[in-house]
């Protein structure tokens, strides 16, 4: 790491919003990275009519949204091209006609600023974006990313590695929270839509399954957490498993609406469409935080994390809290402003690969799918 504290812009086009960010190094270890400025342009409207992200519209929009989104970004933080001493980019994964819009601009920058480019997991983002919020978190740490995309539990026992212990074998619960949106004939994205509606359905009113492994995943040859680190039964239980859940949501829904021939009879109201919203969320949390929680006393964790899209979510942030509090377990989740998708998370974890020795690299591409 150079001497001298390193300002970053951060570029952020992974799926369907077009993102740019400056951060900044503070040179205080506990704190380590100030946000100066976060830019967010969502294509949000532009999907909602097809109920879901199109990828040939989005790497479209990336392209006539870059320019203004970086620009402003640089203006709201008040810096100029010379004063970068780095660019970052989430390389993946993603929708990979959408990263090469990022990839490319960041290269093209990068290289005409004559600065580093750091390459960055979009998942290392979202577990950065903690830290980016409250500071460094207490080692070692559990940490849940739930996103439309991935719903993934991290181990983190140093700062910049991150061990995955668990992870959907199907569905990620943000896509689940979309499909079910769909099944309701609710908007997209379905999560805050969902959420809102929940607060006024009973969320007893249906007794939806508890998401669990299939017979089949449960006999799959390999856990996802490495060997040694679980007790076997938990090993194999903290996976994670929701279209059971949306598959038994889809069956309730036909049952009130169709007659025993299929036919349609009647509409969901609206507090039928609350009740659904509130069971259904009852069971996500309760699946997300179950695991979470038990792995997190197993691994010793002195802090818990829940990243990603979904952790905006009323429900899973307040009854995190109330187990935190219980457990004696500080819990962190990111403001809402960066759980969902942003290029500040990027620059966050870009900052930490260059602390910890990264050198930048040109000669890299845009990757649809990418281990962490
Ligand atoms: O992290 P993110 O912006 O994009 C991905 O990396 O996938 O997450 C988007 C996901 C969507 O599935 C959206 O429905 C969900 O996050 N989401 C929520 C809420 N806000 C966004 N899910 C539940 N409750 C919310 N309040
Ligand atoms: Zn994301």
């Amino acid at each position: 790491m150079s001497a001298e504290p390193v300002t970053l812009l951060a570029i952020e086009t992974s799926c369907d919003e077009t993102a740019a960010a400056v951060v900044a190094e503070t040179g205080d270890p506990a704190r380590p990275w100030l946000l100066k400025s976060n830019v967010v342009a969502s294509q949000d409207a532009i999907h909602r009519e097809w109920g879901g992200v199109v990828p040939e519209l989005a790497s479209r929009q990336h392209l006539r949204d870059i320019c203004g989104v970086v620009d402003r970004a640089l203006e709201q933080a008040s810096v100029t091209w010379t004063d970068l001493g780095a660019v970052a980019v989430t390389q993946g994964p993603g929708l990979v006609g959408s990263l090469l819009v990022g990839v490319s601009f960041a290269k093209s920058i990068a290289w005409s600023c004559g600065i580093p480019l750091v390459p960055v997991h979009h998942l290392a983002g979202h577990i950065e974006s903690l830290v980016l919020q409250h500071g460094e978190l207490p080692l070692p740490s559990a940490v849940l990313v739930v996103s439309g995309g991935h719903t993934s539990l991290y181990f983190v026992r140093e700062r910049g590695r991150y061990e995955l212990i668990g992870r959907t074998r199907d569905d990620a619960a943000g896509e689940a929270y979309d499909k079910v949106a769909r099944l309701l004939g609710l908007g997209y994205p379905g999560g805050p839509i969902i959420d809102r509606l929940a607060k006024d359905g009973n969320d007893r009113a249906y007794p939806f399954p508890v998401s669990r492994m299939t017979h089949a995943d449960r006999n799959q040859p390999k856990a996802t957490a490495p060997p040694g680190l679980l007790p076997p039964d938990l090993e194999r239980s903290v996976d994670f498993s929701f279209s059971g859940l949306k598959t038994a949501v889809m069956r309730l829904v036909k049952e009130k609406t169709t007659d025993g021939q299929g036919r349609r009879t009647r509409d969901l109201g609206t507090s039928d469409i609350q009740d659904i919203a509130a069971s259904f969320q009852r069971v996500v949390v309760e699946a997300l935080l179950d695991r979470t929680f038990e792995t997190a006393r197993w691994l010793g964790a002195r802090s818990l994390g829940i990243a990603g899209g979904v952790s905006a979510n009323t429900r899973l942030r307040a009854e995190a809290e109330t187990r935190g509090a219980k457990a004696g377990l500080p819990v962190f989740v990111p403001p809402l402003s960066l759980s969902t998708d942003n290029a500040a998370m990027i620059g966050a974890a870009a900052l930490r690969k260059l602390q910890q020795g990264a050198t930048g690299d040109y000669g890299f591409n845009a990757e649809a799918s990418l281990a962490l």
